[in-house]
Protein backbone atom coordinates (compact mmCIF):
# COMPACT_ATOMS: atom_id res chain seq x y z
CA UNK A 1 0.00 0.00 0.00
CA UNK A 2 2.84 2.17 1.50
CA UNK A 3 4.43 1.53 -1.79
CA UNK A 4 1.55 2.44 -4.34
CA UNK A 5 1.37 5.56 -2.76
CA UNK A 6 5.00 6.25 -3.35
CA UNK A 7 4.97 5.10 -6.79
CA UNK A 8 1.53 7.18 -7.47
CA UNK A 9 3.46 10.18 -5.73
CA UNK A 10 6.19 9.74 -7.55
CA UNK A 11 4.61 9.69 -11.09
CA UNK A 12 2.27 12.55 -10.55
CA UNK A 13 5.53 14.76 -9.37
CA UNK A 14 7.17 13.48 -12.59
CA UNK A 15 4.34 14.34 -14.55
CA UNK A 16 4.23 17.83 -13.21
CA UNK A 17 7.64 18.36 -13.81
CA UNK A 18 7.80 17.07 -17.62
CA UNK A 19 4.42 19.27 -18.44
CA UNK A 20 6.23 22.35 -16.75
CA UNK A 21 8.97 21.67 -19.43
CA UNK A 22 6.52 21.48 -22.07
CA UNK A 23 5.01 24.27 -21.38
CA UNK A 24 8.13 25.90 -20.69
CA UNK A 25 9.40 25.67 -24.24
CA UNK A 26 10.06 29.24 -25.20
CA UNK A 27 8.86 31.07 -27.92
CA UNK A 28 11.09 33.88 -29.42
CA UNK A 29 9.39 36.76 -31.75
CA UNK A 30 12.20 36.54 -34.40
CA UNK A 31 12.17 39.92 -36.95
CA UNK A 32 13.00 39.61 -40.38
CA UNK A 33 12.75 41.86 -43.50
CA UNK A 34 10.83 39.32 -45.99
CA UNK A 35 11.69 40.56 -49.19
CA UNK A 36 15.46 39.08 -49.50
CA UNK A 37 15.10 36.22 -51.06
CA UNK A 38 16.54 33.57 -50.85
CA UNK A 39 17.28 34.75 -47.31
CA UNK A 40 13.46 35.41 -46.57
CA UNK A 41 10.50 36.16 -48.40
CA UNK A 42 6.79 34.82 -48.88
CA UNK A 43 5.65 31.82 -50.21
CA UNK A 44 1.68 30.88 -50.29
CA UNK A 45 1.61 33.15 -46.91
CA UNK A 46 4.68 32.01 -45.35
CA UNK A 47 8.01 33.16 -44.43
CA UNK A 48 10.26 30.99 -45.49
CA UNK A 49 13.99 30.83 -46.80
CA UNK A 50 17.66 29.79 -45.76
CA UNK A 51 17.32 32.38 -42.76
CA UNK A 52 13.99 31.14 -41.88
CA UNK A 53 14.76 28.13 -41.43
CA UNK A 54 18.19 28.55 -39.65
CA UNK A 55 16.76 29.66 -36.66
CA UNK A 56 14.35 27.26 -37.09
CA UNK A 57 17.02 24.67 -36.84
CA UNK A 58 18.90 26.38 -34.17
CA UNK A 59 15.54 26.40 -32.12
CA UNK A 60 15.21 22.95 -32.90
CA UNK A 61 19.22 22.09 -31.07
CA UNK A 62 18.52 24.87 -28.35
CA UNK A 63 15.02 24.59 -27.51
CA UNK A 64 13.17 26.97 -28.29
CA UNK A 65 10.35 27.71 -30.85
CA UNK A 66 10.24 30.93 -32.93
CA UNK A 67 7.55 33.26 -34.70
CA UNK A 68 8.36 35.16 -37.66
CA UNK A 69 8.00 38.78 -37.64
CA UNK A 70 7.94 40.78 -40.89
CA UNK A 71 9.57 44.82 -40.61
CA UNK A 72 11.22 47.21 -42.58
CA UNK A 73 14.75 46.34 -42.34
CA UNK A 74 15.41 49.72 -40.93
CA UNK A 75 12.76 49.29 -38.22
CA UNK A 76 14.56 45.61 -37.13
CA UNK A 77 16.88 46.67 -34.36
CA UNK A 78 14.81 49.73 -33.12
CA UNK A 79 12.17 46.55 -32.76
CA UNK A 80 14.93 44.54 -30.85
CA UNK A 81 15.63 47.86 -28.32
CA UNK A 82 12.50 48.06 -27.58
CA UNK A 83 11.74 44.41 -26.80
CA UNK A 84 9.00 43.88 -29.17
CA UNK A 85 11.05 41.31 -31.03
CA UNK A 86 14.22 38.87 -29.46
CA UNK A 87 15.86 38.02 -32.31
CA UNK A 88 17.08 39.28 -35.52
CA UNK A 89 17.87 37.33 -38.76
CA UNK A 90 17.87 39.36 -41.73
CA UNK A 91 21.24 38.74 -43.77
CA UNK A 92 22.11 41.49 -41.14
CA UNK A 93 25.96 41.91 -41.90
CA UNK A 94 27.62 42.37 -38.81
CA UNK A 95 28.91 45.91 -38.61
CA UNK A 96 30.79 48.14 -35.89
CA UNK A 97 27.86 50.75 -36.50
CA UNK A 98 25.47 48.39 -35.42
CA UNK A 99 27.96 45.97 -32.82
CA UNK A 100 27.55 49.41 -30.93
CA UNK A 101 23.91 49.00 -29.97
CA UNK A 102 22.89 45.26 -30.48
CA UNK A 103 24.76 41.87 -30.16
CA UNK A 104 25.78 39.72 -33.06
CA UNK A 105 26.30 36.15 -33.27
CA UNK A 106 29.27 34.47 -34.97
CA UNK A 107 29.50 34.67 -39.12
CA UNK A 108 27.26 32.35 -40.64
CA UNK A 109 27.30 33.75 -44.34
CA UNK A 110 29.73 35.75 -46.53
CA UNK A 111 28.56 38.34 -49.52
CA UNK A 112 29.33 41.23 -51.88
CA UNK A 113 27.45 44.07 -53.07
CA UNK A 114 26.21 44.01 -56.99
CA UNK A 115 24.33 46.57 -58.91
CA UNK A 116 21.60 45.08 -60.90
CA UNK A 117 19.69 47.35 -64.31
CA UNK A 118 17.02 46.02 -66.40
CA UNK A 119 17.62 43.43 -68.32
CA UNK A 120 16.71 45.45 -71.88
CA UNK A 121 18.63 48.55 -70.89
CA UNK A 122 22.10 49.12 -71.95
CA UNK A 123 23.26 50.27 -68.47
CA UNK A 124 26.26 49.22 -67.48
CA UNK A 125 28.28 49.92 -64.17
CA UNK A 126 28.69 53.90 -65.32
CA UNK A 127 25.49 53.91 -64.38
CA UNK A 128 26.76 54.59 -60.64
CA UNK A 129 28.15 58.25 -62.09
CA UNK A 130 26.67 61.05 -63.17
CA UNK A 131 23.08 61.70 -63.59
CA UNK A 132 20.99 58.34 -62.95
CA UNK A 133 18.81 57.60 -59.98
CA UNK A 134 19.91 54.59 -57.52
CA UNK A 135 18.03 52.33 -55.62
CA UNK A 136 18.77 50.87 -52.13
CA UNK A 137 17.05 49.50 -49.28
CA UNK A 138 16.71 51.89 -46.30
CA UNK A 139 19.53 51.17 -43.87
CA UNK A 140 21.18 48.49 -45.55
CA UNK A 141 24.96 48.15 -46.00
CA UNK A 142 24.12 49.00 -50.19
CA UNK A 143 22.33 52.42 -49.03
CA UNK A 144 25.44 53.27 -46.75
CA UNK A 145 27.85 52.15 -49.69
CA UNK A 146 26.38 54.26 -52.21
CA UNK A 147 25.68 57.27 -49.83
CA UNK A 148 29.12 57.59 -48.39
CA UNK A 149 31.41 56.40 -51.75
CA UNK A 150 28.89 57.80 -54.93
CA UNK A 151 26.31 60.97 -53.37
CA UNK A 152 28.59 62.36 -50.80
CA UNK A 153 31.14 62.42 -53.40
CA UNK A 154 29.46 64.10 -55.62
CA UNK A 155 30.33 60.83 -58.14
CA UNK A 156 26.43 60.06 -58.67
CA UNK A 157 24.71 63.91 -59.47
CA UNK A 158 21.00 61.93 -59.14
CA UNK A 159 19.67 60.91 -56.37
CA UNK A 160 19.56 58.21 -53.88
CA UNK A 161 15.91 56.85 -53.64
CA UNK A 162 15.35 54.66 -49.87
CA UNK A 163 12.75 52.26 -50.02
CA UNK A 164 11.29 50.21 -46.90
CA UNK A 165 11.65 47.30 -49.03
CA UNK A 166 13.07 45.81 -51.97
CA UNK A 167 9.47 44.27 -53.70
CA UNK A 168 8.57 47.95 -54.11
CA UNK A 169 13.09 48.61 -54.93
CA UNK A 170 12.98 45.81 -57.76
CA UNK A 171 9.25 47.24 -59.19
CA UNK A 172 10.66 50.63 -59.53
CA UNK A 173 13.41 49.15 -61.32
CA UNK A 174 11.61 47.59 -63.57
CA UNK A 175 9.19 50.31 -64.28
CA UNK A 176 11.75 52.66 -65.06
CA UNK A 177 11.77 55.50 -62.12
CA UNK A 178 15.05 54.36 -60.92
CA UNK A 179 18.32 53.49 -62.96
CA UNK A 180 19.64 50.60 -60.80
CA UNK A 181 19.49 48.87 -57.54
CA UNK A 182 22.83 48.11 -55.06
CA UNK A 183 22.10 44.99 -52.87
CA UNK A 184 23.69 41.92 -51.50
CA UNK A 185 25.12 39.83 -54.16
CA UNK A 186 22.86 36.38 -53.69
CA UNK A 187 19.64 38.59 -53.61
CA UNK A 188 20.65 39.94 -56.91
CA UNK A 189 21.22 36.65 -58.52
CA UNK A 190 18.17 35.44 -57.28
CA UNK A 191 16.47 38.23 -57.94
CA UNK A 192 18.15 38.12 -61.70
CA UNK A 193 16.60 34.37 -62.40
CA UNK A 194 13.06 35.96 -60.94
CA UNK A 195 12.57 38.87 -62.60
CA UNK A 196 14.01 41.06 -65.91
CA UNK A 197 17.36 42.30 -64.34
CA UNK A 198 20.48 41.58 -65.01
CA UNK A 199 23.70 42.19 -62.81
CA UNK A 200 26.19 44.68 -64.52
CA UNK A 201 28.57 44.97 -61.65
CA UNK A 202 29.86 43.62 -58.46
CA UNK A 203 31.39 46.06 -55.17
CA UNK A 204 33.66 43.80 -52.88
CA UNK A 205 32.40 44.34 -50.12
CA UNK A 206 33.04 41.00 -48.09
CA UNK A 207 30.49 41.09 -46.11
CA UNK A 208 29.48 38.69 -43.18
CA UNK A 209 25.83 37.81 -41.95
CA UNK A 210 25.15 37.97 -38.29
CA UNK A 211 21.73 36.86 -36.04
CA UNK A 212 21.40 39.89 -33.73
CA UNK A 213 20.13 39.76 -30.19
CA UNK A 214 19.56 42.84 -28.08
CA UNK A 215 22.68 44.16 -26.21
CA UNK A 216 23.74 42.00 -23.20
CA UNK A 217 21.80 38.90 -23.74
CA UNK A 218 24.78 36.58 -23.57
CA UNK A 219 22.56 33.62 -22.80
CA UNK A 220 20.41 33.94 -26.11
CA UNK A 221 23.55 34.91 -28.08
CA UNK A 222 25.42 31.67 -26.57
CA UNK A 223 22.29 29.71 -27.48
CA UNK A 224 22.62 30.80 -31.36
CA UNK A 225 26.59 30.75 -31.57
CA UNK A 226 26.48 27.03 -30.23
CA UNK A 227 23.72 26.91 -32.50
CA UNK A 228 25.36 27.43 -35.74
CA UNK A 229 28.70 25.59 -34.82
CA UNK A 230 26.15 22.49 -34.34
CA UNK A 231 24.57 23.06 -38.00
CA UNK A 232 28.22 23.73 -39.35
CA UNK A 233 29.20 20.25 -37.83
CA UNK A 234 26.39 18.00 -38.15
CA UNK A 235 26.24 18.91 -41.80
CA UNK A 236 23.06 20.96 -41.87
CA UNK A 237 24.56 24.25 -42.87
CA UNK A 238 25.72 22.55 -45.92
CA UNK A 239 21.98 20.96 -46.57
CA UNK A 240 20.16 24.34 -46.14
CA UNK A 241 23.10 25.95 -48.51
CA UNK A 242 22.20 23.56 -51.20
CA UNK A 243 18.61 23.77 -50.91
CA UNK A 244 18.81 27.65 -51.36
CA UNK A 245 21.90 28.21 -53.14
N1 LIG B 1 23.24 42.73 -45.78
C1 LIG B 1 22.65 44.00 -45.92
C2 LIG B 1 22.69 44.74 -44.61
O1 LIG B 1 22.93 44.20 -43.60
C3 LIG B 1 21.22 43.96 -46.44
C4 LIG B 1 20.26 43.16 -45.63
C5 LIG B 1 18.84 43.35 -46.07
N2 LIG B 1 18.02 42.33 -45.50
C6 LIG B 1 16.72 42.12 -45.80
N3 LIG B 1 16.16 41.08 -45.26
N4 LIG B 1 16.08 42.96 -46.57
O2 LIG B 1 22.49 45.91 -44.56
Amino acid sequence: MNFKKNLLLIISVLLVVLSANVVMAKTYIVGTSADFPPFEYVEEGEYVGFDIELIKEIGKLKGFEVEVKDLSFDSLIPALKTGNIDIIIAAMTITEERQQVVDLSIPYYSANQSVIVREDSDKNMTVLFGNHNIGVQTGTTGDLWVTENLKDTGILKGQVKRYDTFVYVINDLINGNIDAVVLDTPVAKRYSQLRPVTIVAEIFTGEEYGIAVDKGNTELLKLINEGIEELIENGTMDKLIDKYF
